[in-house]
């Protein structure tokens, strides 16, 4: 079919040979589809997304892209990667590993200098991007001296000046203030409305429902245990607390202390 864009059979990867980070992963995500992980620490978010987007390489199992196998060889070709990378936008989950110029500006138009983009419209894409995400005042300092979460937006800017078609981003609001995060969401909205494929893995569950039609939850066995519209995986509150998914409270009443789990579901009632 010609609206796959990644298909996955029974992938599995261990860093090193000895690392298990993924087991036995089938997914087919179709073009337009906003598509989340969500799942504790360490249960192979990022390496999925990292496979998706072709930096490492399955030890068993097959990915294609729009119906062509996607691994070493082929993005070893000067082309298709070039057309691969214009075509797929990564955001890290560690902005550091993304922000190498000696300024912010520098950075942000790096990938699309690169592309061959004509100045112009870089500036244009520049000036809407510095508007969403405040960052005029960033732009001509160094990215390393920058606090973490202006980091993140440097990086976010980076990769959305491009304008992929397909959005790879691993936790996108971490780190963010509320603001941030909200404008964030609403491009990513946005840009799926436009007919983007958006994928994101998270662990904020407030955000799930607006960021995915289907959403599927790593367990601990680095394994997709469920998968489903959001309202579905969202009101499994069994499923959400037995993979650390549920935020624990904590309130003190005088000389007692309450724990109780804070369900996301009731907020989705
Ligand atoms: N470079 C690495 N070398 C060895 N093991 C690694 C490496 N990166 C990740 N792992 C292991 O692979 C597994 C999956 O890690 P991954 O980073 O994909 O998890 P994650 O779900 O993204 O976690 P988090 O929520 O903390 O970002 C973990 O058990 C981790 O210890
Ligand atoms: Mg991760």
């Amino acid at each position: 079919m010609n609206n796959i864009v990644f298909e996955l059979n029974d992938v599995c990867f261990s860093y090193l040979g000895k690392f298990p980070a993924l087991c036995g992963i089938d997914i087919k995500i179709i073009q337009g589809q906003k598509i989340s992980i969500i799942g504790a620490n360490g249960t192979g978010k990022s390496t999925f997304l990292q496979i998706l987007d072709g930096l490492i390489f399955a030890d068993r199992g097959t990915l294609s892209f729009r119906g062509q196998q996607l691994n070493e060889e082929i993005l070893s070709d000067a082309k298709f990667s070039r057309e691969f990378r214009r075509k797929v936008g990564f955001i890290f989950q560690n902005s550091d590993v993304q922000l190498f110029c000696p300024t912010v500006k520098e950075d942000i138009v790096f990938g699309p200098l690169q592309l061959g983009f004509a100045n112009d419209e870089i500036q244009k894409r520049l000036e809407k991007l510095i508007t969403i995400l405040g960052i005029q005042d960033l732009l001509n300092r160094p990215p390393h001296q920058l606090s973490i979460g202006e980091k993140r937006k440097v990086a976010i800017a980076s990769t959305l000046i491009i304008e992929p078609e397909i959005l790879i981003l691993d936790e996108p609001t971490a780190g963010l203030d509320p603001l941030t995060s909200r404008h964030i969401i609403n491009l990513l909205i946005d840009e799926n409305i436009k007919g983007k494929t958006i994928i994101s893995s998270t662990h904020d569950l407030h955000i799930v429902q607006e960021i995915s039609d289907i959403v599927y939850i790593f367990s601990s066995e680095k394994k997709i245990v469920k998968f489903g519209q959001p309202e579905l995986i969202l009101n499994d509150t069994v499923l959400l607390q037995v993979n650390n998914l549920v935020h624990i409270h904590s309130h003190r009443h005088k000389d007692k202390i309450h724990i109780h789990p804070h369900l996301h579901s009731e907020h989705h009632v």
